[in-house]
């Protein structure tokens, strides 16, 4: 693979090692495994890397978040009936109809305000630049999207009140039909992102266009024969166009505020950005990725837990793993909150929304019991989900790597601020009970976390054999 297609980001992510594959972890893992043999990738994202050792080594790739399986599933699975499919894939023939049926709808239920957001987007951007005769128009946007009825039974405005009848009819509707799609999810319109997420971390006519995308893929008959394959490529397609064109950063963790001047009209400017033309771009790369890179057969996704799937009675038992790759959280944040809106659009089930005191948090995420919470951010687990997974990588007869941050790794940390000088020492000591042979590699990067992008930190891998 060249370092081009490498480099297609599949999603903007925090901790992608697009940027290692070539540099650091290639090296790594042709030293202790040798072409052909199985790779499992226990902590994919978003695929980077098992898409990178696709080409040498036939890749089980898992992740315990859904929209990460599925990114992985369309970049890896599929035997060579499906090859040849791709080159036939017409997304307008399986999507085109379906997206404009809900299309309609929708934009039916919110013809003003779809109206009133297109000029005042322009407007914005016009008074941004400085050549607006008309000024006001940041203001107007902002009540325009104060007044947007909200998915837990409030009204930004209430009825009769000046400018609430700008969202009409939906701000009527919005509650009987969330309730009716809650126990129905299959029929019509689907509307999940348009009515948690639109002028959140997308515009009206952007989250129109997604819902309506993802009402397409689902509604794929299920007697094509190839519906399951087309679903993750069409999804992961769509998961893309959703990563790079939401009016926030590259996470979800919530919503970018407004009420600076300067961040609305980036927000507004992301907000224009056109969610149909993502989402074909990203499928071409999707499909020109499959035809310039070969791979070797039998690769598998899964969706689980890394230490349920490593343990024995998992579906690995039928496997013959011979490295594993882990990747976890680094910190403390947990990536089902960072990401709630991928996993969201995925299961595109309606979740029910967490509160506080009665309203809506700002990131609008489904309520925490239903979001996973890794051990790996864990401060007092985080140890034990190590031991776990080496323990029973040991079990297995697998090599384990495991890429881990020196300076901002919750355990090195955590065993730094008790005093240990060489928190990464302690590390392979850890891993010494396990196997008799671990191997340090450090190399320097620069942080691409949020918004300390100009801080160094100590990137580690540890090398596990015999
Ligand atoms: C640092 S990111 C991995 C980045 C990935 N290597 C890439 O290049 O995109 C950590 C990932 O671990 C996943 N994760 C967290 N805890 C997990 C667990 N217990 N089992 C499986 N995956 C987990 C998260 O969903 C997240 O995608």
């Amino acid at each position: 693979m060249t370092r081009e297609l490498s480099e297609l980001r599949t999603l903007w992510y925090m901790g992608a090692k697009t940027r290692l594959c070539e540099d650091f972890l290639d090296g790594a893992v042709r030293d202790l495994l040798t072409p052909g043999k199985t790779l499992l990738d226990g902590c994919a994202g978003t695929a980077a890397v098992s898409r990178w050792f696709a080409p040498t080594y036939r890749i089980l790739s898992n992740d315990v978040q859904q929209f990460s399986s599925v990114v992985a599933s369309a970049h890896l699975e599929g035997d060579e009936s499906w090859r040849t499919q791709l080159d036939h894939l017409d997304h307008e023939q399986d999507l085109a109809s379906a997206i404009e049926e809900n299309t309609q709808w929708l934009t039916r239920l919110t013809p003003r305000a779809l109206a009133l957001e297109d000029s005042l987007l322009d407007r914005v951007i016009e008074e941004g630049s400085g050549k607006a005769g008309d000024r006001g128009a940041l203001d107007r946007y902002r009540s325009f999207v104060a007044q947007a009825p909200l998915p837990n039974g409030d009204r930004g405005f209430a009825a009769g009140e000046e400018g609430a009848d700008v969202h009409q009819p939906l701000a009527s509707r919005l509650e009987a039909l969330l309730d009716e799609r809650r126990k129905s999810q299959v029929g019509s319109p689907s509307m999940l992102c348009t009515a948690y997420w639109s002028h959140v971390y997308f515009g009206l006519r952007q989250s129109i266009q997604i819902d309506s995308i993802r009402h397409a893929i689902e509604a794929i008959p299920h007697a094509d024969p190839h519906r399951t394959r087309k679903r993750a490529i069409y999804l992961a397609a769509l998961l893309h166009a959703v990563s790079v064109s939401t009016s926030g950063t590259s996470h979800f963790a919530q919503p970018r505020s407004i009420e600076r001047d300067p961040e609305l009209i980036a927000v507004v400017k992301r907000r224009k950005i056109d969610i149909a033309q993502q989402f074909e771009l990203a499928l071409e790369a999707i499909l020109r990725e499959w035809s310039h890179k070969p791979r070797l057969a039998g690769n598998r996704v899964f969706c689980s837990d890394v230490q349920e799937l490593l343990d024995p009675g998992s579906p690995l038992d039928d496997e013959e793993v011979d490295l594993v790759y882990l990747d976890p959280p680094y910190t403390a944040d947990n990536y089902s909150r960072f990401y709630h809106v991928l996993e969201t659009l995925v299961a595109y089930d309606y979740p029910e929304l967490e509160s506080r005191g009665g309203s809506l948090t700002k990131g609008r995420y489904p309520k925490q019991e239903i979001r996973f919470r890794s051990d790996f951010c864990s401060s007092v687990r985080v140890e034990g989900a190590f031991r776990r997974v080496a323990h029973a990588c040991k079990e297995r007869n697998s090599r384990l790597l495991i890429s881990y941050s020196t300076d901002t790794g919750l355990l090195t940390n955590r065993w730094a601020k008790q005093g240990e000088q060489q928190p990464e020492r302690r590390f392979r000591e850890l891993l010494l009970e396990y196997y008799g042979h671990v191997e340090i590699r450090e190399k320097l990067l620069m942080h691409s976390g949020q918004g300390d992008s100009n801080r160094s930190v100590r990137e580690l891998l540890l090398l596990c054999e015999e």
